[in-house]
């Protein structure tokens, strides 16, 4: 039975936005795969949706040995395939960088930026086996221009911008689809108690649902004509589309203003 599904595997999908992509795909009816630190709710999260549809446990992002054991346990369940990767897991540390320890913003960037390498690299003979297979990176809006107070969280989200881009190019001619996914501000739990002067000049309006239509979307064959135009980056919601094109179209110099208006700074 689940051999004949196409399978997702997510990272960090015990809650928030990577359970949202689970659950969307699996209405769809992939078989999809719910990874997370907080093994227990993972768990929970496959059992919730049966067996035949999901298979969930322990990962930790920053050990590739994990990584390795968990799409391993993976793939058995799902037939060997892997249609999808999308690597969500994530932390967000915020403050101003000298209040903030050293080392949770080294964390961060071991999470948000070694985690999704790790996920590549591990994935790849995967991915590579599964014709038509796919990587959706969670990126975000904070790439568009450095941000104040999430600083690190920032720089880590520009590296999966530039691991997106350089894999998007370099799996190209094996058929493996790489994009990015670019939400900005979002509710969940990593956004409950933030306090980041652009978090509440750009309110937290979309929804963990809405990031998974986009993910859902983003993963559709592109047809005809579109088909043959890359699409690399995708914004969620309406700021950070109309952010992310401004970018694309307006000087340097402009961006800047335009985040120090934002970022109170
Ligand atoms: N919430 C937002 O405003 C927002 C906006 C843009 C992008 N994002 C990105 O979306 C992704 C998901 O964030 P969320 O808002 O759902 O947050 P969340 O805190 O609700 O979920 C993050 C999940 O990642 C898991 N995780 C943390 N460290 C891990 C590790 N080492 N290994 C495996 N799993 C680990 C957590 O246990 C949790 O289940 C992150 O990459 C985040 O940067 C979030």
């Amino acid at each position: 039975m689940a051999a004949v599904k196409k399978a997702l595997f997510v990272s960090g999908s015990a809650q928030g936005i990577g359970k949202a992509i689970i659950e969307k795909f699996a209405a769809e009816g992939w078989f999809v795969g719910v990874y997370d630190i907080d093994a227990d709710q993972a768990r929970d999260v496959a059992a919730m949706l049966g067996s035949d549809n999901a298979v969930g446990g322990a990962l930790d992002v920053t050990d590739p040995e994990s990584w390795k054991a968990a799409l391993e346990e993976f793939a058995t369940a799902a037939g060997g395939r892997l249609d999808l990767l999308v690597n969500n897991a994530g932390i967000l540390r915020a403050g101003r960088l000298a209040d903030v320890d050293l080392a949770q913003h080294h964390q961060t960037i071991e999470i948000n930026v070694n985690g999704v390498i790790n996920g590549c690299h591990t994935a790849y003979p995967y991915l590579r086996a599964t014709p038509g297979s796919g990587v959706i990176n969670v990126c975000s809006a904070s790439a568009i221009y450095g941000q104040p107070e999430i600083a690190s969280y920032s720089a880590s989200k520009y590296a999966v911008r530039g691991l997106t881009e350089a894999l998007e190019l370099e799996w190209r001619k094996e058929g493996i689809r790489v994009q990015a996914v670019w939400p900005l501000w979002v509710k969940t739990a990593m956004t409950e108690d933030i306090s980041a002067a652009a978090a509440e000049t750009l309110g937290i309006r979309l929804t963990v649902d809405d990031v998974a239509e986009q993910v859902w979307e983003m993963a559709q064959p592109r047809k005809g004509l579109l088909g043959r135009v890359p699409k690399v980056h995708t914004a969620v919601g309406f700021p950070a589309k109309a952010l992310s094109t401004a970018a694309d179209l307006v000087p340097g110099v402009l961006t800047r203003e335009v985040n120090r208006f934002i970022s109170r700074s």
